[in-house]
Formats: C-alpha cells, sequence, structure tokens
C-alpha cells in the first residue's frame, strides 16, 4: 500500500514544472530560433498565415509582432479555400538567410503540401514564399509537420504524420526536394500510426529524432481524453537517416520510442515541439500544451488556447531528460 503510494507519488512528479512565461504565451506547434544577428528570440506558430512571436528572452516578455504570409500561400490545393492556414513552421539559418517550412492541408486527409518561405531578418513584411518544396505524392505518408536537418553536409526534410507515420527525404537545396525518394524513419505497428511533428537534432555522436505520439488537441471536435493526447517521445541513431532505436533498443520502425514529456501538473498534452540550441542555456526543448486549470475539478484542458513551454535538457547515459 505504501510502497504504491509512493511509486504514484513517484510517477506523478516525473517532469519538472515547465519553464516561465510572461507576455504572450500562446503557442501552437511552435517553431522557434534565435536570431544569429542578435540573439532575439524568434517563436512562429500554426494559424493566420503563421503568427511570429518575438522576445530577448525564452522566459518573455513575449510580443506578437505581426504574421510570417498575411496574404497565405501560393501553393493551391483543392478543398483548402482558407490560403492563410498554415500549419507546423520549422525555421533554420543557412547562408544569411532564414528558411522556413510550413504546411497547407486539409485536416485529416492526405491533401497536403509542405512549403517553403525565406527572410533575412525574420520580422514581418520580410518573407517572400516560394511556394512548395516539391515531396512527390504518395498514399504512403502525409506531406505535413516538417523538419530540416543537415547530416553529413547533405540536406533532408523530416515530414509525415499518420498513415506510416515519419518519413525523411534528401533535399537538393534548402528550397527543393530534387529526384531523392523519401523513406520511413518511423512508425508505430501497434495501433492508429499516431507519430507526427517530427524534429531531429544532433547531440555527441547520436542524432535524436523527438516526435508527438498520440491526438493533437484540434484533431478531433472533442479534446482527446486522457491516454489518447499528445506525448512527446524520443529515439536515437549514430546515422540520422534510419536504424533509430528507443532505450530498450526497440527499432522505431517497430513502435519503439521512449518517453521525454507527457502530461503533468498544468501541462496537459505536450507536443509539437523542437529543440532550440540556446546560446546561454544549451538545448532547450519547447512545446505547446493545453493548461489545466486548478479550479476546473474535471480536469478538462483549458480549450481556450494552447499555451508555450520549454524546459532545459541533460543528458542521462545518452538519452536526453526535461530538467
Ligand atoms: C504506439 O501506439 C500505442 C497505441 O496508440 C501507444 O500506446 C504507444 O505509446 C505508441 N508508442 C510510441 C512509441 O509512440
Amino acid at each position: 500500500m505504501f510502497a504504491l503510494l509512493f511509486l504514484f507519488i513517484a510517477l506523478a512528479c516525473a517532469y519538472p514544472n515547465r519553464g516561465p512565461c510572461t507576455g504572450n504565451c500562446f503557442a501552437h506547434d511552435p517553431g522557434m530560433i534565435q536570431r544569429a544577428s542578435d540573439g532575439k528570440y524568434f517563436r512562429f506558430s500554426t494559424g493566420n498565415g503563421i503568427s511570429i512571436m518575438t522576445s530577448n528572452s525564452l522566459r518573455g516578455p513575449w510580443e506578437a509582432d505581426g504574421v510570417v504570409l498575411p496574404d497565405g500561400t501560393k501553393i493551391h490545393l483543392d478543398g483548402v479555400d482558407n490560403k492563410k492556414d498554415l500549419w507546423a513552421p520549422d525555421v533554420h539559418y543557412q547562408d544569411d538567410t532564414y528558411y522556413m517550412y510550413y504546411v497547407t492541408s486539409q485536416i485529416g486527409t492526405r491533401n497536403s503540401q509542405i512549403g517553403v518561405a525565406t527572410s533575412k531578418t525574420m520580422e514581418k513584411g520580410s518573407w517572400t514564399d516560394h511556394g512548395a518544396v516539391g515531396i512527390p505524392a504518395n498514399d504512403a505518408y502525409n506531406r505535413i509537420d516538417p523538419n530540416w536537418i543537415t547530416i553529413n553536409g547533405k540536406q533532408y526534410l523530416n515530414f509525415g504524420s499518420f498513415w506510416n507515420d515519419l518519413y525523411q527525404v534528401e533535399m537538393e537545396s534548402p528550397l527543393k526536394i530534387g529526384s531523392a525518394t523519401p523513406h520511413q524513419i518511423a512508425f508505430n505497428e501497434t495501433l492508429n500510426h499516431r507519430e507526427e511533428a517530427a524534429f531531429m537534432f544532433q547531440h555527441g555522436d547520436f542524432y535524436y529524432l523527438t516526435y508527438s505520439s498520440g491526438l493533437a488537441g484540434g484533431y478531433t471536435a472533442d479534446y482527446p481524453a486522457t491516454g489518447a493526447e499528445y506525448e512527446i517521445k524520443v529515439c536515437r541513431s549514430k546515422t540520422g537517416t534510419g536504424e533509430f532505436v528507443d532505450k530498450e533498443g526497440t527499432s522505431c520502425q517497430k513502435s519503439g520510442g521512449s518517453n521525454l514529456l507527457s502530461s503533468h501538473g498544468q501541462v496537459y498534452a505536450p507536443g509539437g515541439q523542437g529543440v532550440i540550441q540556446d546560446q546561454h542555456l544549451g538545448p532547450v526543448l519547447y512545446y505547446h500544451y493545453y493548461p489545466l486549470n486548478k479550479k476546473n475539478e474535471n480536469k478538462q484542458p483549458d480549450t481556450s488556447g494552447y499555451a508555450y513551454g520549454w524546459n532545459e535538457l541533460a543528458w542521462e547515459n545518452g538519452w536526453p531528460v526535461v530538467k
């Protein structure tokens, strides 16, 4: 009985609190980066042409600072009327230019495209849309949730959701895929193939693949039930292009995947994550979540919106843990 109570307390406290946030703390599928010139933080979010939030600190105060594509994307998809309904921004800096990958899609279908926009400063009014990157259509995958990475001098885009989960494709340039064929990097064969929002980064000898497992908040009309909601998983590989395994050594193409962050305390359904190499703190995990209202006895998520969360990362036995 006491042992059980102890176990329960240990599990309930498994995750430290999220880092603080002041000012505008909205985030949905956030993409975050520090500007090279002045260290200013930019946080981009899904919806409304991709919103821009800026701050001089991870903690805030964060300010809303306009949108990336006020006129929406130039990509045309039959069935998608709202060209400003853009999702899941992923930003990196290369050769004096910021590249942002984004998604236009009909939710719950494979009628999707990944586009790219560029800017020299990331400020509102500075972005140029280049349209689709050109991932070939295929019923095997869904072209959403882009994430760029460079491995041994080659550029890759990770992407995918549901159906056969996560894929990777080599890029000819940061604007175009070229002739490469996407290959699968992670798959959960156990149930509904609910893996999305890949974010990969290098640390030491490994490439770490984080992703969101479960159901995103807005995917169904009712918010996902406890146990079905988003949580953040991690796998690792020496090559970065395949052979990802979890802490037990299980292949992440055969349902492997170790927990990095799940619902805890006031944080419900963390996901849509990324890792920023902070100039002061080192690697920091950032994500969105639903705040649970302490006064709400049913512990239902606060459906008024997604919030931004972050935690520094530490390494234990070669695996990242939140601090
Ligand atoms: C695979 O899916 C099952 C059922 O949805 C889930 O319980 C499990 O956590 C998932 N595993 C991974 C590694 O995502």
